[in-house]
């Protein structure tokens, strides 16, 4: 990342009128959850068949084990990192207007963002496919297939299933915020998951500056993003903040 581009993505940020982010499974690997996709990634070690959901209505208790063993037994201890409460204190500070988040982890909220929209929902809390009721997956015991009190159908998660819709509110005020920003701040994506992926293609069409934080080049870096900082996100992140900070 270069002195230059950091300075200049700083300029931007501060002069901007309506700073969004967007964020993927990037920004939370420095809280012990590893990406989907690339080196160590999750789906290198399991199948994404385990998130398709008619293999979950078929087979629950296969499908629930697994499920349970990386989003609650492995997830469940993260922890925001750096990257996440920056974000929360721009917030505050009237500097980000919104997270849009693709990540399902809850961490943005536990970091103090309050304006989160969580596209592919949230692993914090159950729903029953067949009559809504939600539960926190907090006050279920996992070990046991988790059933419905109401109508004893199975819980799911209520994060979307690969051939789940996304979920209306957060898609509605994703694309509404995308519409609205001049200049989206992308955190940790590789931008290969659509509908996801063409929210900040949507606002780049609409004039909307780029400035984009990841380890490596993705879809978006030679595409869409203005301003490349190659770096992790709490590194990168703190780096923008200092400088805010510095001119505010
Ligand atoms: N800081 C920033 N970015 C990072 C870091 C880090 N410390 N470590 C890795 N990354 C980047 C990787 O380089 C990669 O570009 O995070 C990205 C993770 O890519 P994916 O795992 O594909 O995450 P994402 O783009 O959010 O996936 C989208 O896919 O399976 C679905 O629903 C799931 O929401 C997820 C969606």
């Amino acid at each position: 990342m270069s002195e230059n581009d950091l300075q200049k993505a700083i300029d931007l940020i501060i002069n901007s009128k309506y700073t969004i982010a967007f964020t993927g499974a990037g920004i939370s690997v420095e809280s012990g959850i590893p990406p989907f996709r690339g080196e160590n990634g999750l789906w290198s070690k399991y199948d994404p068949n385990v998130l398709d959901l008619n293999n979950f209505h078929v087979n629950p208790i296969e499908a629930w084990k697994v499920i349970k063993e990386i989003f609650y037994d492995f997830f469940g201890e993260a922890k925001p990192n750096d990257a996440h409460f920056v974000l929360a204190e721009l917030e505050m500070k009237g500097i980000v207007k919104a997270v849009i988040t693709q990540n399902i982890d809850n961490l943005h909220y536990e970091a103090g963002s309050k304006e989160v929209y969580e596209f592919h929902g949230n692993s914090r809390m159950l729903v029953c496919p067949y009559c809504s009721k939600k539960y926190h997956a907090s006050e279920i015991d996992l070990v046991e297939i988790p059933l419905c009190d109401h109508c004893h159908a199975v819980l799911k998660p209520d994060f979307i299933f690969f051939g789940e819709g996304i979920p209306k509110i957060a898609y509605q005020k994703s694309f509404e915020a995308a519409k609205e920003t001049d200049l989206m701040i992308i955190i940790g994506s590789t931008g290969e998951v659509v509908p996801a992926s063409s929210i900040p293609s949507f606002a780049k069409q609409n004039g909307t500056k780029i400035i984009e934080i990841n380890p490596e080049k993705t879809l978006f870096t030679n595409s869409i993003t203005d301003i490349f900082l190659q770096g992790k996100a709490t590194e990168v992140m703190n780096e923008l903040l200092i400088g805010i900070k510095q001119k505010i």
